[in-house]
């Protein structure tokens, strides 16, 4: 786009000398003999510089001076006066002109001067370019930023997991020895006392209770259980439907109907399959306890994809349960986390369950309606490389 020059003067002998000097620089040049002349309707921004005498017939220079200023803030305004008027010209700098030159114009004197205009110019807008550059930078920093601080806050989650579980396996550890003790004792005191014993009722209770503590040490111990220790081929629907022989008994007591539902073609994945098992048996026993009054469950098994394309089995636990409460929904899978009776949840099923599809480079999402049900989706990737190696890795490792 060329530099356009509006000259403002009354004098036609100063316009057209004007315009030739200018013209021949390559400036586009547009005059206008007056104030009225120049407030017209015009597109102000197309403006580089305006050359503005400094007495037009209808106005001085400083009375239109703050005009020129707001409807052409970009353009440089050069006041073009006489000798007699030097002085007032100066004080038209103070108005918001940029420069003034003196007539009789000297063409090498208003070349220099509207190059330095030019310049100016230039540079300005190239700082305008670069401020907006780094504005940028900046909203692009926040979001990295924001990015960084919701990274920072998975890594406390995984350091408090991590956390948990170290901190699980030595208490679990502790106490498996000295559980194992109580329970045989009091089986040996229980089998020596008489079914109508008044007693008995009370060694029963602390009987039930030991077990409690036996399955919270055995869940603790497999949620800080390494694992990926047995990795196989392993066909999906085949360790559901044991799942399912595992809890079938469970299951029907309380009247709820088991309706699986397996694709033909799911392909067999890489995984551990003690540890699968242990997924679906968790799942299902949650769903168990979502429908006390009976209901169904469907476990569905299908092929899939994961999010970056790598073939998968995705497998939903579907129950017509009592389902998750919406503020409770983000938080399941947290160790510890249960609204079971004391004594009934660990609050561990869903912890070990992300912990295990985690390891096999898995995603578990959960959906959930109250009085509706649940359903909780694994998508765990087909059997590659990949997969297979990175398990490896971190099994041997530990
Ligand atoms: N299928 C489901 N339907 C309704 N609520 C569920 C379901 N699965 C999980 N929940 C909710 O999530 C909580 C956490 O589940 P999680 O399996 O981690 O622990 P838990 O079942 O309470 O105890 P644990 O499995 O250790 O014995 C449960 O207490 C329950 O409130
Ligand atoms: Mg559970």
């Amino acid at each position: 786009m060329p530099f356009r020059v509006l000259v403002i003067d009354d004098d036609p002998d100063t316009r057209e000398n004007l315009w030739d000097i200018l013209e021949l620089d390559g400036y586009a040049v547009e005059s206008v003999g007056s104030a009225a002349e120049t407030f017209v309707d015009r597109e102000w921004a197309r403006y580089g510089a305006i050359l503005l005498d400094r007495r037009l017939p209808d106005a001085s220079a400083e009375s239109i001076l703050p005009r020129l200023r707001t409807l052409a803030p970009d353009a440089a305004v050069m006041i073009v006066t006489g000798y007699a008027d030097v002085q007032s010209a100066i004080v038209a700098l103070r108005y918001g002109a940029a420069d003034y030159i003196v007539k009789p114009i000297d063409p090498g004197e208003l070349r220099t001067r509207l190059a330095r205009i030019a310049e100016q110019q230039r540079v300005r807008q190239e700082l305008q370019v670069s401020n907006r550059a780094r504005e940028q930078a900046l909203a692009d920093l926040q979001v990295k930023t924001e990015e960084l601080q919701a990274t920072t806050q998975q890594l406390w989650q995984a350091a408090r997991l991590a956390g948990v579980g170290e901190l699980a396996a030595s208490i679990a550890h502790e106490l498996n020895n000295p559980l194992g003790t109580v329970h045989l004792r009091l089986e040996s005191v229980l089998a020596k006392t008489a079914a109508d014993d008044p007693r008995r009722h009370s060694l029963e209770v602390v009987d039930q209770e030991v077990e409690r503590m036996a399955r919270l040490v055995a869940n603790l111990l497999l949620f800080s259980r390494p694992g990926r220790d047995q990795v196989s081929t392993v066909r999906v629907p085949s360790e559901v439907i044991k799942t399912i022989e595992l809890t079938e008994h469970h299951l029907r007591r309380r009247g709820i109907e088991v309706h699986p539902e397996f694709h033909p073609a799911v392909p067999d994945i890489f995984a551990d399959r003690q540890q699968l098992r242990q997924v679906f048996l968790n799942l299902f026993t949650n769903a168990g306890d979502a429908m006390p009054r009976g209901g169904t469950l469907i476990p569905r098994v299908n092929p899939g994809v994961l999010d970056s394309g790598r073939p998968a089995v995705m497998i939903e636990i579907v129950d017509t349960g009592v389902g998750i409460a919406p503020e409770h929904l983000h938080c399941v899978t947290e160790p510890f986390f249960s609204t079971k009776d004391e004594g009934k949840g660990t609050g561990l099923g869903l912890a070990i369950c992300r912990r295990i599809v985690e390891q096999h480079h898995g995603t578990l999402e959960i959906e959930s309606t109250l009085g509706r049900g649940t359903t909780v989706r694994i998508v765990l990737p087909v059997r590659n490389g990949e997969n297979v190696d990175e398990l490896m890795t971190e099994g041997s490792e530990s």
